[in-house]
């Protein structure tokens, strides 16, 4: 039986499924209810030690739905806990007392100042919690107050407050960073350089998910105004798992543990996060839009996965996919694929046609009966048609072998490996040889 048991920067629990800080981990309530569910462990709601945040009493969500009305993308502008301190404080140290086996990490956002983290650090400490998480990625409201993604955007700051936080605790630091910034490489080095244990990411992706156009407002609109918002949810999940892999790849933090969020909904997700670098996996949207016993599906498949595929622990197949993880340069060029469209599963649709007609490459026919078939002569293989077909592997790519001829280029497929380094449209390339 594969062993889905983790030691993510030195904080242990029976397996990599997290509940992310946010609503879910807000109370004792919750997070004996998902500590009972199969959770592996939580990282609480954002404590902060100002008693006089406030949420908004009108709503602070906005969705962006499917066709089927699936909730694809969630907004929010909800700031940090706005319940009191030492209640949060005793409720994580009674929950960890009961659940001793299991990670309860707590999030802390507090003025930019050594003060307030020498303040707050010792009463987490305290509670018997397992780790702190930095939350330097919240995107609106508090940072506005100079917290959140207002020290996720400076490095300096962030390499500043990790270095304050490490010489003030003992326990193990995650610094969880803002998807918000043009390059998540370097906030990530700066949390290594002040000392961080891992870092975490992506935090919520700056949105407005739509305008009431009756208001002219944003929504959610509170009072005839809207704010913009966190965006997170499956349709984050692209953005989390590019950023998570830049880290993996960069030289710099090559060693430093990632605890991979974003738009996890089913134990694929999170095992595509594993493999590309991630020690331990949180999530939000998920378990608040279908409840906390979605990790039974996360822990049994993934544990079904690795168990077909003789992976024996999470640490083996952690960043598995990082070495495959290239760049466009290294690319074999020489590899060549044509589209295939399964005429028993064609629904005679025409997506494909009307896609590869329109904006690609005219390599789809369609007959007068309706018929639709690839053209070998004009196909790229790029894969639009792949990806409008409503009909999973009604249409697929063919890789073609080498030493066959490619009908469009007339050109015999190679069997080796070329890469635009070397290849001979490439001046640097030609002028090097
Ligand atoms: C309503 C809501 C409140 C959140 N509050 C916090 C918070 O207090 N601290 C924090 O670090 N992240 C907070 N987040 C961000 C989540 O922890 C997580 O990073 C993000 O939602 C992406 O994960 P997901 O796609 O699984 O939701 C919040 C997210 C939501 C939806």
């Amino acid at each position: 039986m594969a062993d889905l048991s983790i030691n993510f920067a030195g904080i242990k629990s029976p397996n990599p499924f997290w509940l992310a800080s946010a609503p879910p981990t807000d109370k004792e309530y919750n997070v004996r209810r998902a500590f009972e569910a199969g959770w592996g462990g939580v990282v609480w709601k954002t404590l902060g030690l100002d008693p006089s945040v406030v949420n908004v009493n009108g709503p602070r969500y906005g969705a962006i739905y499917g066709a089927d009305r699936r909730l694809l993308g969630l907004n929010n502008i909800e700031l940090i806990t706005d319940r009191p301190l030492e209640t949060n404080l005793q409720e994580i140290k009674s929950v960890k007392r009961d659940y001793p086996d299991r990670a309860v990490v707590v999030s802390l956002m507090v003025p930019c100042e050594e003060w307030a983290w020498k303040q707050i650090l010792p009463l987490v400490e305290e509670t018997g919690a397992d780790g702190v998480e930095l939350n330097f990625g919240c995107p609106h409201g508090m940072s506005e107050r100079g917290m959140g993604a207002a020290v996720g955007q400076v490095p300096e700051y962030i390499e500043m407050v990790t270095r304050w936080v490490k010489q003030n605790t003992r326990m193990p630091c995650i610094v969880k960073l803002t998807p918000n910034i043009t390059d998540v490489r370097l906030p990530a080095e700066a949390a290594h350089r002040g000392g961080a244990d891992a870092v975490s990411l992506i935090n919520t992706i700056n949105s407005i998910t739509s305008v009431n156009l009756d208001l002219f407002a944003p929504e959610p609109t509170i009072d005839g105004k809207g704010a913009h918002g966190g965006y997170c949810g499956p349709a984050v999940k692209p953005i989390a798992l590019n950023m998570v892999a830049e880290i993996g790849r960069n030289p710099e933090t090559a060693n430093l543990p990632i605890s991979g969020i974003g738009g996890i909904t089913t134990w694929r997700d999170a095992a595509e996060f594993i493999a590309l670098g991630a020690g331990s996996v949180q999530v939000c949207t998920a378990a608040m839009t279908y409840g906390f016993k979605i990790v039974d599906e996360m822990i049994s498949g993934l544990s079904q996965w690795m168990d077909e595929k003789g992976h024996e622990s999470i640490d083996a197949i952690t960043g598995r996919a990082i070495p495959n993880c290239s760049d466009w340069k290294h690319l074999n060029l020489n590899y060549v694929a044509k589209a295939k469209i399964d005429q028993d599963l064609c629904i005679s649709c025409g997506r494909c046609f009307a896609a590869c007609e329109d904006t690609s490459h005219q390599a789809i026919s369609m007959s007068e009966d309706r018929t639709f078939e690839v053209i070998d002569e004009e196909c790229v293989a790029c894969n639009l048609c792949v990806n409008v077909c409503p009909i999973e592997d009604c249409i697929t790519m063919e890789e073609m072998a080498a030493g066959t001829t490619d009908p469009r280029t007339g050109k015999v497929v190679e069997e080796e490996f070329a890469d635009w380094t070397t290849h001979p449209n490439n001046p640097a390339a030609v002028a090097a040889e």
